[in-house]
């Protein structure tokens, strides 16, 4: 930690202390105040409440952010409340703040009332293509001629930066709210920009619940037809608040057509079944290899097997995506392929998963 990054700690917590509790007393007057970070202006803490708590303390989040947000030096300032469990391995509906009021399948409440649709691209594992999809997949969206945001929730990984070839930090508009990045005709913005990845580490996943449903809120995000949030890895306790507290459309699901994989994707598939998120689709990813010295086509694994195993799952299945040089190399470069080569074979691929996605929206 640097000398500024310390003084801003102090100043950090000279302005928190003073703010009044709902049912009196001070912030640092209790023992609520539980995580505070600075680094490079950055600025975040965690206000620990009672899942029965969350509304009573939603001025208390306000206030404590506007007063860090006034801090000199400051760019950015995140507040979040979080409900820590008893069980942490149990994920109950009530046990996380944004989750508390409404039981799952009731109407969520409106945190983005100009987003029509807000979509999770989901898997049950790591590394299946998750990101890669989503970005190809919002670009799809975006070539159909709808306004497209992504949101990449995963803290500790962030990709979207690397794949929309992104730089800097999103900057704060006249509202104080922080407007997303622009790339490729997309909106985007990564949770990994505005939280240090030190901070996100101690998280646990009703903190970064409360992190990301309060980011989709202080994100200026204008009009959307669809926002996709590109989902952290597994079907955690993370995953699941997420699903819960971001009023979904529905969940698209990424595959690859290991035998292994697809029992991650039914897992994935059974998570958001359990909150009454509806299942949008299947994409199968790295379905075949296209080779790039000869161009013929080779099923490592086998052909169909995601497509069959959607339709016993009932899972409206979306399309397959080949394992290609040119996917990964775009990625690489921040340069995604339905963005640079919307006419190339799998950029059509992408963009007829996109009108799929599209129907089941309808
Ligand atoms: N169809 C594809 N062809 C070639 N490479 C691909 C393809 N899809 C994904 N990749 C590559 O595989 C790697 C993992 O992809 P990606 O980051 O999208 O996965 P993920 O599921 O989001 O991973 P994580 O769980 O870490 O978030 C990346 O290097 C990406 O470029
Ligand atoms: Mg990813």
């Amino acid at each position: 930690m640097t000398e500024s990054d310390e003084t801003l700690m102090r100043a950090a917590r000279a302005a928190l202390e003073p703010l009044a509790l709902p049912k009196g007393g001070t912030l640092g007057g209790s023992s609520r105040l539980t995580g505070l970070n600075a680094h490079d202006g950055r600025v975040s803490a965690i206000i620990a409440i009672a899942p029965q708590e969350a509304s009573d303390f939603a001025s208390v989040r306000q206030a404590a952010q506007a007063a860090l947000q006034a801090l000199p030096g400051v760019s950015q300032a995140l507040v979040a409340l979080t409900a820590e469990r008893d069980q942490p391995q149990t994920a109950s509906p009530a046990a996380s703040p944004a989750a508390a009021e409404p039981a799952p399948g009731k109407k969520r409440p409106a945190v983005l009332p100009d987003v029509a649709h807000v979509v999770a691209v989901a898997s049950g594992k790591g590394g299946v293509g998750k990101s890669t999809t989503a970005v190809n997949l919002g670009l799809g969206l975006r070539a159909l001629g709808l306004k497209v945001g992504i949101l990449d929730a995963d803290v500790y990984g962030p990709s979207l930066p690397t794949l929309l070839g992104l730089s800097g930090q999103p900057r704060v508009g006249p509202d104080r709210r922080l407007l997303p990045m622009q790339a490729y005709g997309l909106k985007a913005m990564s949770i990994g920009l505005v939280v240090d990845e030190e901070t996100a580490m101690v998280w646990r996943g009703p903190m970064v619940m409360s992190a990301i449903t309060q980011m989709l809120a202080d994100v200026d995000w204008g009009r959307l037809d669809i926002l996709l949030v590109d989902m952290p890895p597994g079907t955690g306790d993370a995953q699941l608040a997420i699903a819960q507290g971001t009023q979904l459309s529905g969940a698209v699901i990424v595959s690859t057509p290991q035998d292994l994989s697809l029992i991650d994707a039914r897992r994935g598939i059974t998570m958001f079944r359990k909150v009454d998120v509806a299942i949008l689709g299947m994409v199968e990813n790295m379905a075949h290899f296209i080779c790039t010295d000869c161009g013929s086509r080779h099923a490592i694994f086998g052909e169909g097997g995601a497509e069959a195993e959607a339709r016993r799952l009932g899972v409206p299945f979306l399309g397959a995506v080949p394992l290609t040089m040119d996917v990964r190399r775009a990625s690489d470069l921040g340069q995604p392929i339905t963005a640079l080569a919307p006419d190339s074979v799998v950029g059509q691929i992408y963009i007829e998963i996109a009108r799929r996605l599209q129907k089941q929206l309808e």
